[in-house]
């Protein structure tokens, strides 16, 4: 008895530990951030000023010379600046970062009405989205709508999907979905929730079918774009275009699937999903190749990691989008299987923390390095990228959620 009593100690007591050095880390993490977002704040600001284009309004990545991209609204990328503005506030509660947030939230209203974008989710959704979950102030949630509405105009019954890229159609595809679509369905889903209106969560759940089916192969790595025939729905074609070949693992794919499926889950409750997310985070995180920071590399069929690792670029992006949607899938499961998320997601982050994050008051004041937006077109290449600074604060909120 005395023994089983001591060893329930030991147990307690490493936990405890654990449990402590995460917090710690946690907030070296989010103290770092702040002192970094301020001055992407600053280079932003001086960056719009020194511009001649002034719709160019939005942080995007770091150049390769070093300089700051700055984008439009209509770029995929424009929603994540305020949406880290919310993300810091949501950590902070300060005013600074809430009057930010909002001023830079409600420069991107008018792509509520922008129709030629499949990624308005990305782009309202972590904005205006991520406001009225913060604040409940009606007005965002009159911008989600009308974006959901506007979304909805992309949706084809035959396929049964929201159409991606318009653009190469129908030279390249027909009707192209891309892997990342899945993340647009969240705007959907909240749409339905705050309206009623029964057809959002219809198309949403009919493109994550549409997903699950088609989109997967037997050991539940995922293709990145499935090109379909819009007269039938059959599949034409399954491809990449940001992957190293079709039937590649390109990293960031496969986070977006991770995460997607997560979050139907949450809107639907169907048991598919949350086994098709399980099954992709086994998938990825059991590959031999994975480096031991859990960091991946930006494909992993990439055929250098075997000769040359250490020249592969790495997708800092991917290993923040899924540390997050871990997190989330962790409170779906049992406890076993919630901890061993938990331990992937912690190892992400504070790897991260510790070894991708730039000096302070450098790289422009992004908080990651190392990611790789697409390979295959030479652009973004190993530099900080926004989409995932948003993650990584946002699977910090996370983190904090559930340590608390
Ligand atoms: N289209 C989103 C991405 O590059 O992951």
């Amino acid at each position: 008895m005395k023994r089983f009593i001591s060893a329930c100690c030991i147990v307690w007591l490493s936990l405890a530990c654990t449990v402590k050095a995460q917090v710690q880390s946690n907030q070296e993490a989010w103290k770092a951030a702040e002192g970094q977002l301020r001055f992407l704040v600053e280079q932003t600001a001086q960056g719009r000023k020194l511009t001649t284009d002034k719709s160019k309004l939005m942080p995007r990545c770091v150049e390769k010379d070093g300089s700051l991209r700055l984008v439009g609204i209509g770029d995929w990328c424009s929603g994540f600046f305020a949406g880290e503005l919310w993300q810091m506030w949501q950590h902070t509660q300060e005013d600074f970062w809430r009057e930010l947030a909002v001023s830079n939230t409600w420069k991107l209203e008018d792509l509520k009405w922008n129709d030629s974008s499949h990624d308005l989710g990305f782009m309202v959704y972590n904005s205006f989205g991520k406001a009225y979950e913060l604040t409940g102030e009606r007005s965002y949630r009159d911008v989600v709508i009308q974006a959901a509405k506007t979304l909805a105009t992309r949706f084809d019954a035959n396929v049964g999907c929201i159409r991606s890229w318009t653009w190469g159609t129908p030279e390249r595809w027909q009707f192209a979905v891309i892997i990342d679509n899945m993340m647009n369905l969240e705007l959907l889903f909240q749409a339905s929730l705050l309206t009623g209106d029964q057809r959002f969560y219809d198309m949403a759940v009919s493109h994550a079918n549409q997903t699950l089916k088609n989109h997967f192969r037997d050991d539940f790595s995922s293709y990145h774009v499935v090109d379909y025939n819009p007269a039938d729905g059959s599949v034409i074609k399954r491809i990449t275009h940001q992957g190293i070949a079709d039937e590649s693992v390109w990293s960031r794919g496969q986070a977006w699937g991770l995460y997607g499926f997560t979050m139907c889950y949450r809107y639907t409750k169907d048991v598919r999903y949350l086994q098709q997310a399980q099954r992709i985070a086994r998938f990825f995180f059991t590959q031999n190749d994975l480096p031991a920071d859990l960091i991946p590399y930006w494909d992993m069929r990439d055929p250098a990691i075997a000769t040359k690792p250490a020249e592969v670029p790495r997708d800092a992006s991917a290993a923040a989008i899924f540390a997050s949607g871990l997190y989330e899938l962790a409170t779906y499961v049992g406890e076993a299987e919630a901890q061993h998320y938990r331990e992937i997601a912690d190892g992400i982050l504070q790897a991260l923390t510790a070894h991708y994050q730039p000096a302070p008051e450098t790289a422009q004041g992004f908080l990651l390095l190392h990611s790789t937006g697409n390979y295959p077109a030479n652009d973004e290449i190993d530099v900080p990228i926004i989409y995932a600074d948003y993650y990584y604060l946002e699977a910090l909120n996370r983190q904090d959620m559930l340590t608390k």
